[in-house]
């Protein structure tokens, strides 16, 4: 494996600042006077899949800056060795093979994972057909939860009638209490994923359900025998691989659950759709793919531009819950403070991901993206397709997501506000008083996508852009987007607290606001 060429990305870096320099001080509606084909040129598309990036603080010369930077970082070369299947994980020495779960001809590309994809439809099938189940119960955390979960939302619409599905994560008991509520264990299956079969809060909520005596257990792992050392029959156990990291295991038997719960092949037509999104990923230039671009446009904006955060807005209810599984992709895979080699990042790979469902977002966190001080780059989806629901709130939906992209950019001067306000019979003095608190500044940034319809393919396809996109940022960084280690300290400290907090022994050395905290919560 290359060494990272940080000369080069230096190098790189200093031209796409000299653009930022440019850009910076620019208006978005002025690049749009200067050029009647932004729109075009800044809109690019990938199956199921469509990206308007002409409302960013970017144009082509800058882009091309950051494709310089993605040649000096190696991109093609790191790109075609995740695809060869080569140690692209080198901090646990393991290959990141997510995408081999996708291949469709022959099924899953290996017959290892033929088999396992054979086994998870003929579990489902006799489970969804035996008659003898009206629930099933998800116990996982992290990627072993909000995969299965953003699908099982999203595809509603391709849900089996007369089968409940509950998940619970967290350790908070409260979670796993909620899980079993009403539910006849006689009647339910447990399904424990979880790819080191190790996992605090997974294993405990597992202990639980499993006294509360469902039915069947079933488990979702990459350490099968210890799934069956804890208890789950081998004929119940679906294996995947260490090359799956736990945040990119939607596409493994993690997702156990959606297979049983979907119809019409839904699951199976997910991985097709993700399938196309890696063909257009591995084989387009940078300049023409979809993934590599918009990771672009993440980095100008965290990096040459300076935005901190930035707000993912699905105007799809069907996606709410696609924010918190963008978070723990986004920040666990490139909240980094090294590159691969071990070197001090002197650029972070990574924003901070926030986000919510519009419009309840705009009656929310919206008045921060328009009014506060510092811009927040947002990005919009909305679903082009057949919605849900009733049908003429489809255009208002579309309405209010162009409005607030828009507003974004327009923005409203105070002079303006106050001519509207003096136009509607509000005195000199009001309108004076109030302008200032009803002006927009406008010029912030947005990206407006659409995907083809909320079906399974495209569901699929928008997922794995966002692998893509991860990981392109990670290597326009140089960071090791597949391992986790910030998560560890915290995991190993609440091992060693827990004893105390039991009644036991409490660990020595510690700082006095944990201390104090502990023995106050013993009691
Ligand atoms: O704590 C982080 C993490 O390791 C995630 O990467 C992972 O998705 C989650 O915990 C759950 O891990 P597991 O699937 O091994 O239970």
């Amino acid at each position: 494996m290359g060494a990272t060429d940080l000369a080069a990305m230096t190098q790189a870096w200093s031209k796409v600042e000299a653009e930022a320099a440019r850009l910076k001080r620019s208006k978005l509606l002025d690049l749009f006077a200067a050029d009647v084909k932004r729109m075009e040129a800044l809109t690019f598309s990938a199956p199921h899949l469509l990206a308007d990036f002409s409302k960013q603080r970017i144009d082509s010369a800058a882009l091309a800056a950051m494709g310089a930077l993605a040649q000096a970082a190696d991109f093609d070369g790191w790109r075609a060795k995740m695809f060869a299947g080569e140690i692209v994980n080198n901090t646990e020495g393991r290959a990141a093979k997510h995408w081999a779960l996708r291949i469709q001809d022959p099924p899953g590309g290996d017959n290892e994972i033929t088999a396992v994809l054979d086994r998870m439809h003929a579990f489902a099938h006799e489970i969804a057909e035996s008659g003898d189940y009206d629930a099933v119960i998800h116990l996982g955390i992290g990627g072993s939860d909000l995969g299965p979960r953003v699908v099982l939302d999203a595809l509603k619409a391709y849900r089996r009638p007369n089968l409940t599905v509950r998940f619970a994560s967290n350790v908070d008991g409260a979670d796993v209490a909620d899980a079993i509520e009403g539910l006849d264990p006689k009647r339910t299956l447990l399904i424990v994923a979880s790819k080191t079969f190790t996992t605090q809060e997974t294993l405990a909520n597992a202990e639980f359900v499993r006294a509360w005596g469902p039915a069947r257990i079933a488990a979702a792992t990459a350490a099968p025998e210890k799934a069956i050392a804890w208890g789950v029959a081998a004929a119940d156990v679906f294996a995947f691989w260490d090359w799956v990291g736990g945040r990119y295991s939607l596409w493994s038997s993690v997702s156990l659950v959606c297979e049983i719960a979907l119809t019409h092949g839904a699951f199976f037509k997910m991985l097709e759709g993700a399938e196309e999104m890696d063909n257009h990923f591995r084989d387009a230039p940078f300049a023409e793919n979809l993934p590599a671009v918009s990771a672009a446009v993440q980095m100008w904006n965290r990096e040459a531009l300076g935005h901190r955060s930035y707000a993912i807005i699905p105007y799809a209810e069907r996606l709410r819950l696609l924010p918190a599984w963008l978070q723990q992709l986004e920040m666990e895979s490139n909240g980094k403070g090294v590159t691969r080699d071990g070197a001090s990042l002197q650029r972070s790979a990574c924003a901070v991901t926030w986000g919510a469902a519009g419009t309840n977002a705009q009656h929310s966190f919206f008045q921060l993206l328009h009014q506060g001080v510092d811009e927040i780059p947002a990005e919009f989806i909305v679903n082009a397709g057949a919605s849900e629901g009733p049908a003429s709130h489809r255009t208002k939906v579309y309405a209010n997501a162009l409005a607030q992209a828009r507003a974004l950019v327009v923005g409203k001067s105070a002079e303006q506000a106050k001519a509207e306000m003096l136009a509607k019979g509000i005195s000199e003095a009001e309108a004076t008083r109030l302008a200032p608190h009803r002006a927009f500044t406008g010029n912030r940034a947005s990206t407006l996508m659409a995907i083809d319809e909320l079906s399974p393919e495209a569901l699929g396809a928008l997922l794995a852009f966002y692998e893509h996109r991860t990981f392109t940022q990670a290597v326009l960084t140089g960071v090791n987007p597949f391992d986790q280690w910030g998560v560890e300290l915290g995991k190993d400290m609440a091992n060693a607290l827990l004893p105390g907090l039991e009644g036991g022994a409490t660990p020595e050395n510690l700082d006095p606001s944990t201390a104090a905290w502990l023995r106050q919560l013993r009691t």
